[in-house]
């Protein structure tokens, strides 16, 4: 179907159910071809719906075996069925069950929705409407019913049989190769949170036991012989469970819960009640095959899962436009989990970089779209960084807006009177409105405007008075449908920085609402401060309180000291990325000369040269990210027109070389003073310790080629993890040459058997910045560790590729092409992936004339080739509006 002809689907058209599925017995008899599924559902009319409605089931790519109304075949007249539904023309009006049969084919199932197999393991992946894909339902997320589910298996073949809740039975079959198990999840729930996982499966287990005082069995279930890997996961989850039980009041509620990781997986990982579906990159660690940004990943994954069953589960949404409702809260609760448990402020910059990457480049491309949207063709679609990030960004705003205290009892509030219910975002923030009193309609204008708001601020001291004025006015740039933009509601979380740390804060305004938190409601907004005794360095959006971009005409020499001095760590990390993005935005403009970049290149290097000597060893982690700079994508994002993506790159590589260079007689020393004698251990202390020192190779590569590229190939040899192996790698890739190949090929002798590493290897080639990169990636196509049908190694290699500023922005346009030709063939097989994938080109237009040109024309052909998905099609029509 072509999306011109796919329905747009609309917030405004919603309307309950006609019908409600009060249970569903599943009984399916799991078979590599010919998977049997029967279902045995008890309907009624819905009280909100229309009386007398037929009864319309959505299906897809479904056979219809048999039919029975009651017990009793159906005439063949009363019903039609297709693929993609099942109507009943005349149901009876009142209670009835209905007996479907349908078989399907779990091998052939290469777009990994519905029932499939991975690595010859049978799961299921049902969000957001894949349980059509496994028998005719009304698979809508505010239709939620009581399941129990039959699962029969050869035994030899899936000896491990799972479904959601707890299991009741399991027996042998007579015979003795075929065998059973039966699960019953009582808590009422939509379809896209069913799951069945069969197969041969090693597992990890504990017990227990919720502050409420529930016996709960754990377990994480991984392929055989990997059950050593999944130690770290295990250990995540019972720390989330516990951290949830503490700050949110949270218990869990079923007896058993499980994990599992597959090794084709679409997305992340899956919130299925009682039965977690992950990628397994998101389950496997040890130190010889995950870094430690894999450790921090699949703890942040794991409490993200788990998390939803009380956000998402529990609490589920009323249809897919009230998506953020369950994934922004869901996501500010991991956040918030993750802060706790490593270091705060470096989590917030990590999670700020990211915001910054990905969802402010989609808010400022062709595919922006409100926290809510309201329209869609193809719901896949928008599982999105605006969902997600921004939606999270929402929650962190209105916890800053009322204040803890109200926003624990709106919680309280919200897990009360809306559990077991599908809910909507009105709902929800009903719940805060009433505990805290205050109106928040304003407030919703987040989930309703898209855009990233820009701050504007500036300030006036005025010596004689003692007095400084703050100027701030904010707008909205246009985005897809939505030209007009309103003021937001911006949580400005400020201090006054002065030359002995922040100056107290006293002023008449009504916008201050003290605690060092202005509310800019408005346009715009002056507010005057008393009693200064200084000029004082504005610091704005401490902890990053808003998502907005901020302009503030501050110097380098301002910056650099507001760098030293300012209490906020958020700010201090902040402001020598503002010095190094205002010289890189400046330098990197198309033919732009560059020694002014070199004059903020010392003054940086000066600043950073102080603060490692005095203080960079007290917080590694810190300082690692205090050395990163803003990475070439955000300065053409920054720049924002006529990107010459290689100018954008050269820019920033001089930077890179010229600080290097400044620290350089530092770096060894530092290097080693960070080095551990102990053995490897991921907490987040070390980890900070080893992402300084290969923060410091990184540079020392750049800065000496021929000392870089030996420290490379000598930590290569001497390393006992991966995190340091793979640094070491990635250090080597910016050193041209045979002794990087040979490294290259050294990598892949060492992890030729682990697919999730060599995803990193693939992908630390397809980011190399030079013109053979895409040849390159075109012969590794062909590398056996290679496979189009697998999404994490497509991410890997082809993400990889995509993500490569220079090279995907080739001059000559194949970068482009070779992308596009990849969409199309996968689309065949994998459409989510696909779709994904093109979404590459979502800042096209930012681009300077000729490449935006070949973009659209690649673009183009993408938009014109017959039979594409829904989701391609959509982004292709979207990303070309
Ligand atoms: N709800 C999942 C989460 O926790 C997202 C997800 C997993 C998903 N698999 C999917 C969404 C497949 C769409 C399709 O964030
Ligand atoms: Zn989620």
């Amino acid at each position: 179907m072509r999306t011109e002809d796919a329905p747009l689907i609309r917030l405004e058209d919603y309307r309950p159910s006609d019908w409600l599925i009060d249970t569903v017995d599943l009984d399916i008899s799991l078979h590599p071809t010919k998977t049997r599924v029967r279902s045995l559902l008890a309907l009624q009319p819905n009280p909100a719906g229309r009386p007398g409605a037929p009864l319309v089931l959505d299906g897809d790519e479904l056979t219809l075996k048999a039919l029975a109304l009651e017990g009793a075949p159906l005439d063949a007249a009363a019903y039609a069925a297709s693929p993609q539904g099942l109507t009943i023309h005349a149901p009876p009006q009142r209670a009835f069950t209905l007996t479907i049969d349908t078989e399907i084919d779990p091998s052939a199932n290469t777009k990994l929705m519905g029932l499939y197999r991975s690595s010859g393991v049978y799961c299921t992946q049902c969000e957001a409407d894949g349980f059509r894909r496994i028998s005719y339902f009304l698979d809508r997320p505010d239709v939620m019913s009581v399941y129990t589910v039959r699962l029969e298996a050869e035994k030899a073949q899936a000896p491990v049989l799972l479904s959601n809740g707890n299991l009741v039975a399991a027996a042998e079959l007579p015979g003795g190769e075929r065998h059973f198990a039966v699960w019953h999840d009582p808590h009422p729930k939509p379809a896209y949170l069913f799951a069945l996982v069969g197969g041969a499966l090693d597992h990890v287990r504990q017990d227990y036991v919720t502050a409420e005082g529930r016996k709960v069995e754990l377990a994480v279930y991984v392929e055989p012989g990997k059950a050593g890997r999944a130690g770290w996961a295990l250990d995540s989850l019972e720390r989330c469970m516990r951290w949830d039980e503490r700050v949110f009041g949270r218990n869990y509620d079923l007896d058993v819960f499980n994990v599992v990781a597959v090794s084709d997986f679409n997305m992340g990982a899956m919130e299925n009640k009682g039965l977690n579906i992950f990628n397994d990159k998101y389950v496997l660690a040890d130190p010889q095959t995950a870094t430690d940004g894999d450790y921090a990943s699949i703890e942040a994954i794991i409490a993200h899962e788990y998390f939803h069953n009380w956000t998402g589960n529990r609490i589920t949404c009323r249809d897919w436009f009230q998506l953020c409702l369950k994934e922004g809260l869901t996501v500010f609760r991991d956040q918030e989990f993750s802060s706790d448990e490593r270091s705060r402020p470096v989590k917030r910059i990590a999670d700020v970089r990211m915001l910054r990457s990905t969802q402010f480049s989609e808010d400022a491309g062709p595919l922006a779209h409100p926290v809510r949207p309201r329209a869609y063709k193809e719901i896949n679609n928008f599982y999105t960084p605006t969902v997600y990030e921004k939606g999270a960004e929402i929650i962190r705003m209105l916890k800053a807006l009322i204040g803890d205290g109200a926003f624990k009892r709106g919680m309280d509030l919200y897990f009360e009177r809306c559990d077991g219910t599908a809910a909507t975002i009105e709902d929800f923030l009903a719940c805060f409105s009433e505990a805290s009193g205050r109106d928040l309609s304003h407030f919703a204008r987040w989930y309703e405007q898209a855009g990233t708001p820009t701050l504007v601020a500036s300030g006036q001291y005025d010596g004689a008075a003692k007095r400084y004025t703050l100027e701030l006015a904010q707008s909205t740039p246009p985005t897809p449908g939505q030209s007009e933009k309103e003021p937001m509601v911006l949580p400005i979380r400020l201090g006054l920085v002065g030359s002995q740390g922040d100056l107290p804060l006293k002023t008449g305004s009504r916008a201050y609402s003290g605690d060092g938190l202005v509310i800019l409601d408005r346009a715009s907004l002056s507010i005057t401060f008393e009693d200064l005794p200084e000029a004082p360095i504005p610091s704005l959006l401490r902890e990053f309180s808003a998502p907005a971009r901020l302009e503030l005409d501050l110097s380098d020499g301002e910056l650099i000291r507001q760098f030293a001095q300012d209490s906020d760590s958020f700010n201090r990390w902040q402001a020598l990325q503002s010095v190094a993005t205002r010289a890189l935005t400046t330098a990197g403009r198309a033919k732009a000369e560059r020694s002014a970049l070199l004059v903020t290149a010392r003054a940086l290097g000066e600043a950073l040269d102080t603060f490692l000597r005095r203080d960079g060893l007290a917080d590694p982690a810190f300082a690692a990210q205090v050395l990163r700079l803003p990475a070439p994508a955000d300065i053409a994002r920054e720049i924002g027109r006529d990107v010459d993506p290689d100018a954008v790159f050269g820019a920033h590589r001089a930077l890179s070389v010229a600080i290097g260079a400044a620290l350089l007689p530092r770096l060894p020393g530092l290097r080693d003073a960070l080095s551990s004698q102990r053995t490897f251990s991921p907490d987040a202390a070390s980890a900070g310790r080893r992402a300084l020192r290969n923060e410091l190779l990184g540079l020392m590569a750049l800065a000496a080629p021929a000392e870089g590229a030996a420290l490379c190939e000598a930590q290569f040899a001497s390393a006992d993890n991966l995190t340091d192996r793979l640094a070491a790698l990635a250090a080597m890739t910016l050193v041209p040459g045979a002794a990087r190949e040979a490294l290259i090929g050294r990598f892949a002798e060492l992890y030729s058997g682990e697919p999730l590493v060599l995803d990193k290897w693939l992908m630390a080639q397809a980011l190399i910045p030079e013109s053979g990169t895409l040849e390159r990636v075109k012969r590794l196509m062909q590398h056996p560790a290679f496979s189009l049908g697998n999404p994490n190694r497509v991410r890997g290699l082809i993400g990889g590729f995509a993500a490569n500023l220079t090279q995907f922005n080739r001059l000559d346009g194949a970068g482009y092409g070779f992308i596009a030709d990849i969409v199309v063939a996968l689309d065949r097989a994998n459409p989510q992936v696909a779709s994904r994938l093109l979404g590459s080109f979502k800042s096209w237009r930012m681009l300077e004339p000729v490449r935006r040109r070949l973009a659209q024309d690649a673009l183009g052909l993408v938009a014109r080739t017959p039979g594409l998905s829904r989701d391609v099609s959509d982004i292709a029509e979207r990303t070309l509006a």
